[in-house]
């Protein structure tokens, strides 16, 4: 194997409109995770009178749907082995459209629970179906950008939520009810989408549905390729292992990272800002509709970040991003903190401090821990174990969400909320140490260099071990290397 790929990336070729449409529609599974997840933070301002919501029952509105991720996470991957990834999409579709309804009808706080926790159910069900049909539909010179689509759809979904809460700000009490409601209409514009979308060639070939998948193949990638990419389909599929493979020693040190950078990027905080940004700025002393304004800045700031980290992952590289976004996040919450105690501070002050400190928190996250878990987790596993290894990973970040998220309102309640914010810019060091240690660069190199990697080397580290294969195979490819 050695000597068949070389760590450098295959030359950038167009990616064919047929591509871009699949992987728009399918990123609308991405934008309804964004949408859903984002949403709640202003409605929470109109239930809470409404409902008479103490602050555990808050909590739970923001959690009932992050218990249904887990759940739909796992229940994600026997779907879409047994059933295909395109019914898989198609169920999320139906389910994102039918809760968001049920949700915006609710009547009473245990309606509010159960319709969140089942739209949670597609949520996190989409979070692993959609970069997994992505990956397999992308055309492999293109699988970095168009996986990383699905981020930006999660933060565009998020932005779109905060303008519609925005707008709904004013019209009363039930304006919470369209918040919800209108979540329905990309689950239907999904739902129809995803009917036209075709299965992926590696599903049918697995299925034994050869012409099918020749289709597809022929219609994703460029002439002359469809008979090697099918040959590496099938190679990959005669290799493919199941959950138990996860327990092999070599695979440790993956498993490492892609479950400590999943946990890291919600333990820093990222939601206490997303899900709760409204009610932070609300207790600086801004009115609930100027909130839900300063917020909507937030969700803009998240996506054209995004938009930047994009490009940048591939020309910078992941660990100088990662180190310098999560010093940025440290900094930020120190601010944050810094914010309500420094003497002197006008009430009027405190709140502009408070913006800047939420919008930098923001900007650091979204060149660094935002897209960095979703594509480095993408690169790291090798293919055969790819699936059990990211649901695992996606599963153990849905529940380090659900800790912050279940926990941050009583956590200020208890320390006070500049205490909250420095607990938080101490876990954002330990990240950074983390970062530093076990990250590998992966930027420039193959999935088969990483796997060679694992393999052969000693270490428990994938950092150190990914440098010793690079000095082994003395292949450091120009301008890949580490920073
Ligand atoms: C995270 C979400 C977060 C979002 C913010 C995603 O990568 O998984 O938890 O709300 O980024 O943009």
């Amino acid at each position: 194997m050695v000597g068949q790929t070389n760590g450098a990336e295959p030359p950038a070729r167009r990616v064919s409109w047929f591509v871009a449409g699949v992987a728009s529609l399918a990123a609308l599974g991405g934008l309804l995770f964004g949408y859903d997840t984002g949403v709640v933070s202003g409605a929470l301002l109109f239930l809470t009178p409404q409902f008479h919501l103490s602050t555990a029952q808050q909590e739970w509105v923001v959690s009932a749907l992050l218990v249904g991720t887990i759940i739909g996470a796992a229940l994600a991957g026997p779907l879409v082995d047994r059933f295909g990834r395109r019914p898989a999409l198609l169920a999320c579709a139906l389910n994102y459209l039918l809760a968001a309804l049920c949700l915006a009808a609710s009547l009473s706080f245990p309606w509010l629970i159960v319709t969140r926790l089942w739209l949670g159910l597609a949520v996190g069900a989409a979070s692993m179906i959609v970069p997994l049909y992505l990956s397999e539909m992308a055309p492999p010179h293109a699988r970095g950008g168009i996986v990383t689509l699905n981020q930006l759809a999660i933060t565009v979904g998020i932005l779109v939520a905060y303008v519609v809460d925005f707008a709904f700000a004013h019209a009363g009490g039930g304006g919470w009810r369209w918040m919800f409601g209108l979540g329905a209409i990309p689950g239907l514009v999904m739902f129809v989408g995803v009917l036209r979308l075709p299965e992926t060639p590696r599903w049918l070939l697995r299925a034994g549905r050869w012409n099918e998948a020749r289709r597809v193949v022929a219609r994703t990638r460029p002439a002359g390729t469809v008979d090697t990419e099918l040959g590496e389909i099938q190679e990959v599929l005669g290799h493919e292992k199941g959950w138990r493979e996860l327990l092999r020693p070599w695979l440790l040190p993956a498993l490492v990272v892609g479950v400590g950078l999943g946990i890291l990027q919600q333990i820093t905080g990222i939601n206490t800002i997303i899900y709760y940004a409204p009610v932070t700025f609300q207790s600086v002393g801004l009115d609930p509709a100027t909130a839900i304004g300063a917020t909507a800045s937030v969700g803009a700031v998240n996506v054209a970040t995004t938009v930047a980290a994009i490009f940048a992952l591939d020309r910078i590289g992941r660990r100088p991003l990662l180190l310098a976004g999560v010093a940025g996040m440290a900094l930020s919450l120190t601010v944050l903190g810094l914010g309500r105690v420094l003497p002197g501070l006008q009430p009027a002050n405190t709140a502009w401090v408070t913006l800047g400190g939420i919008l930098g928190f923001v900007l650091f996250f979204a060149f660094s821990l935002g897209p960095g878990f979703w594509l480095i987790q993408a690169e790291i596993f090798p293919l055969d174990v790819r699936g059990p290894a990211m649901s695992v990973a996606t599963l153990v970040q849905w529940g380090a969400n659900l800790l912050v998220a279940s926990t941050f309102l009583t956590m200020q309640n208890t320390i006070t909320p500049q205490g909250g914010f420095w607990l938080l810019a101490f876990v954002c060091l330990c990240a950074l140490a983390f970062i530093y240690t076990f990250v590998p660069e992966t930027r420039g190199r193959s999935l088969e260099f990483i796997e060679r990697a694992l393999r052969h080397s000693p270490s428990r580290n994938l950092r150190e071990a990914v440098r010793a294969r690079e000095r082994e195979e003395q292949r450091v490819p120009t301008g890949a290397g580490e920073r």
